[in-house]
């Protein structure tokens, strides 16, 4: 069987904004897009060597509903959360949290000068399990399994399974894809992503093409669900996000931190976190 190579649907630049307690980043993928890339319900980067832009962290906040998915790619952040986990993130880590029925965190800085530069994916959770027990996952850099498939390409294998490797976090239901990708310059990649999965790349250094087109650096592009594979080229020395994941097709009913399927179920959240029946670390 050939597999048909997925082309390009569109480009989305990123929007400055803040968050925590004033913490500078790019929401990279927005409300409006959470039904078109279903599972995924945001993702930020962030990216500055000013301690201004991050030094105040995100103090302790709730969360139910969802899993969040912190990569960083330099600097150090210090998590904490209500269950009890504490865990130092570091250079080309992942903490991994599902929060489930509810768990409440602090994500710190822990350090005052030099580069910070990372992303936070939240990925929905189905229905049933909403309100599960939260876990908690600290994979240091050096425990992500990485491959070479060819000269001058690095893949770090976060989640899921390509060219054979499987990645450091596998999940059922949605199935995410998460890749870490670095290509020199005029190398190629193709890879397997089925065709219902909702998949989308961001470069975060260089330019690539897919099909053809373009995706600039500070870009996301997303992809057509068009074909089982991708093809990604490298124009210049690249650094990408390759995210995939099979969609949950639910209701999405979102109110700040919460994630849910209903508006009734999102009022019964806030309650809960009123009344204290979210724990506090
Ligand atoms: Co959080």
């Amino acid at each position: 069987m050939m597999s048909r190579n997925r082309t390009l649907e569109g480009l989305v630049r990123g929007m400055p904004t803040s968050d925590g307690a004033g913490v500078k980043l790019t929401r990279v993928l927005t409300q409006n897009l959470q039904r078109r890339l279903d599972p995924f319900l945001m993702l930020d980067y962030f990216h500055s060597d000013d301690p201004n832009d991050y030094i105040a962290g995100f103090p302790e906040h709730p969360h139910r509903g969802f899993e969040t998915v912190t990569y960083m790619l330099a600097g150090r952040m210090r998590h904490r959360d209500s269950a009890g986990n504490e865990g130092l993130l570091g250079p080309g880590g992942v903490q991994w949290m599902t929060a489930g029925k509810g768990i409440q965190h602090s994500e710190m800085p822990e350090q005052e000068a030099g580069l910070m530069q990372g992303f936070q994916l939240w990925l929905n959770l189905p229905g049933k399990n909403k309100l599960a027990q939260p876990d908690y996952q600290d994979i240091q850099g050096n425990a992500i399994p990485e491959t070479h498939p060819a000269d001058g390409v690095k893949v770090r294998v976060i989640a899921g399974e390509a060219f054979g490797v499987t990645g450091a976090k596998t999940r059922p239901d949605t199935e995410p894809l998460f890749l870490d990708a670095h290509l020199q310059a005029g190398k190629s990649i193709t890879l397997e992503v089925p065709e219902s999965h909702n998949a989308f790349l961001y470069v975060w250094k260089g330019e690539v093409k897919v099909a053809g087109n373009s995706i600039p650096t500070a870009h996301m592009g997303v992809l057509h669900n068009d074909g089982d594979s991708v093809t990604i080229e490298a124009v210049g020395d690249v650094g990408i996000l390759l995210i995939a994941g099979k969609p949950l097709n639910e209701p999405i009913v979102q109110w700040g931190p919460f994630v849910m399927n209903t508006r009734a179920e999102i009022e019964t959240a806030i309650e809960d976190y009123r009344n204290g029946r979210i724990a506090v670390a």
